[in-house]
């Protein structure tokens, strides 16, 4: 296993990377959800900036497509006043073959001071970690199957702003665990916060082997699976990383884990549907389910933003949210 805890925060403690929620406590992660907090009303002031990261420049490597990380990572560095530059793997010297250390070092030479980083290998992340220069630091926006701790935090902030108290909340996730980033960090994060249960509901060929070693309960009924929880996690059908045969069809899943108006009477009269997005409509949920007074999607979409804006400060090292 990586050590990615000193990997990831200085010797006081302080955060300097965000890789994994693996290894950071409780109270980091508060601090991380209480410092998103205060950087929330930027949103509605008129003039959408704060002057806390002016002057440095964070730079958006993605490897891999995304539209809403890469966009909230650079609205959450543009409203701390940061310079950002994107960086796109398609048609930068990475297509001419370039190698990742090759391509750090130049960025690093241009005087960036952070990269947020997204690829299709799981350990992308903690490769430019381990390789960054000390004053540079390094973000993980999705690394394969492993992790998206920036996604897990925005969850984090959804739940906490709709739940408050971690400690009663029981939270089913539901879908694709098997290919998922976005889950793992989930349960990593739901645990350290201290949830008090956690369902994962999939069919058998979308569970990776001994899941249950991560704290969760496994269902692969959705009725029996959304039983009196709090909060409904929805992931979508990673086809992109699916091998062939894992699943009969979408109309099959859909049938048996499709999350309907139906099926959701099932789960607490005020439970909360959450969804990281791209959501198929159809496939995971129904439309009348995403769009529905419960469904919280779009709010997990702004809060990205502040937790954004809050773990880019932090590694940054200046997150008074008062000028
Ligand atoms: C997720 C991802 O890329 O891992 N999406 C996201 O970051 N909003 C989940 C997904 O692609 O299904």
């Amino acid at each position: 296993m990586l050590d990615t805890h000193n990997l990831q925060l200085d010797q006081n403690g302080r955060l300097r990377h965000f890789l994994t929620i693996e290894g950071l406590n409780k109270a980091l992660l508060t601090e991380i959800l209480d410092t998103a907090d205060s950087f929330a009303a930027v949103a509605e002031r008129k003039v959408k900036k704060v002057p806390l990261c002016h002057g440095k420049i964070v730079v958006n490597l993605f490897f891999e497509t995304s539209t809403r990380t890469r966009t909230t990572f650079e609205l959450a560095a543009k409203r701390l006043s940061a310079d950002v530059l994107n960086f796109n793997a398609s048609t930068s010297a990475t297509a001419k073959g370039e190698t990742l250390l090759d391509t750090l070092r130049n960025l690093e030479a241009m005087h960036c001071d952070m990269f947020i980083v997204r690829h299709k290998d799981s350990g992308a992340a903690h490769f430019f970690a381990r390789h960054a220069a000390p004053n540079v630091s390094i973000l993980n926006a999705g690394d394969g199957r492993h992790a998206h701790p920036t996604q897990a935090m925005l969850d984090m902030l959804t739940i906490r702003r709709h739940k408050q108290d971690f400690s009663k909340l029981c939270v089913a996730i539901i879908g694709d665990l098997l290919h998922s980033r976005v889950a793992r960090s989930q349960i990593l994060a739901l645990n350290t916060l201290g949830v008090e249960e956690i369902r994962t509901i999939a069919p058998r060929t979308l569970l990776p082997t001994q899941i249950e070693s991560l704290g969760v309960k496994v269902y692969y009924n959705l009725q029996q699976g959304i039983k009196d929880v709090d909060v409904i996690i929805v992931l979508r059908l990673q086809k992109e990383r699916m091998a062939y045969g894992l699943l009969p069809s979408e109309h099959e899943y859909f049938r048996l884990f499709g999350l309907t108006e139906d099926r959701l009477s099932q789960a607490k009269p005020d439970a909360i549907i959450m969804h990281p997005g791209p959501l198929n409509r159809g496939v995971e949920l129904s439309s009348q389910v995403a769009d529905s007074n419960r469904s919280v999607i779009l709010q997990q979409v702004s809060n990205g933003i502040a937790v954004r804006m809050a773990i880019i400060a932090m590694a940054l090292g200046n997150t008074k949210a008062t000028s």
